[in-house]
């Protein structure tokens, strides 16, 4: 993915025309369901140099290996797999207007969250490891920064809902979380 930089600030987003969507345990379910079927990933994860590998699943992967009371979940969602060699890594960034789940299904990441501070307090921050059947499930607003910090390969499982159109990139700048810029499937992945 290559984000085209858009200086602007977090307060700079356009108004968004309906509600946003909402952290969901369904993405959850489907994330660590799958996370935890190596027999299901296994056969399909690719690892490359240049840049993380990812692939967006079809539905007719998921619905056989996902229990029927799950599938409901899967209407409107997008499921990626992704894998991460050592050192790769996202930019910080939200996932626009969708809410969603990550597992890791083999290895370790390291997770980096940003909260943005309000009424002019700095952002809050706290980074952890995520293993083997972690799952983190969030809202729209939640700003992130993954990365494989460790010496093997990492593996994991992510579920969006609504699909995925948009993400805006991020940096702590000064004490803000300022907005830098936005990638649009279609166009960076
Ligand atoms: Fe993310």
């Amino acid at each position: 993915m290559t984000a085209t930089l858009r200086p602007a600030t977090l307060s700079s987003h356009p108004p968004t025309p309906t509600a946003p969507s909402r952290p969901s345990t369904g993405n959850a379910a489907v994330a660590i369901t799958l996370a935890l079927r190596p027999d299901f990933w296994r056969p399909l994860v690719r690892y490359q140099e240049e840049t993380r590998w990812t692939r967006l699943l079809e539905d007719r992967l998921l619905e056989d290996v996902l229990d029927p009371s799950l599938h409901e979940d899967l209407a409107g969602a997008q499921v990626w797999l992704l894998s991460w060699l050592p050192g790769q890594g996202t930019a910080l960034h939200d996932h626009g207007r969708s809410a969603g789940a990550l597992a890791v299904a083999h290895g370790v990441l390291n997770e980096r969250v940003v909260g943005a501070g309000r009424g002019g307090r700095r952002p809050r921050e706290a980074a952890g490891d995520l293993g083997v059947g972690r799952v983190r499930y969030f809202g729209p607003r939640y700003v992130h920064q993954v990365r494989n910090a460790g010496a093997e390969p990492a593996v994991s499982v992510h579920v969006y809902a609504p699909r995925l159109t948009v993400m805006n990139t991020y940096r702590v700048e000064n004490q803000r979380l300022e907005h830098i810029g936005t990638e649009q499937a279609g166009v960076d992945w």
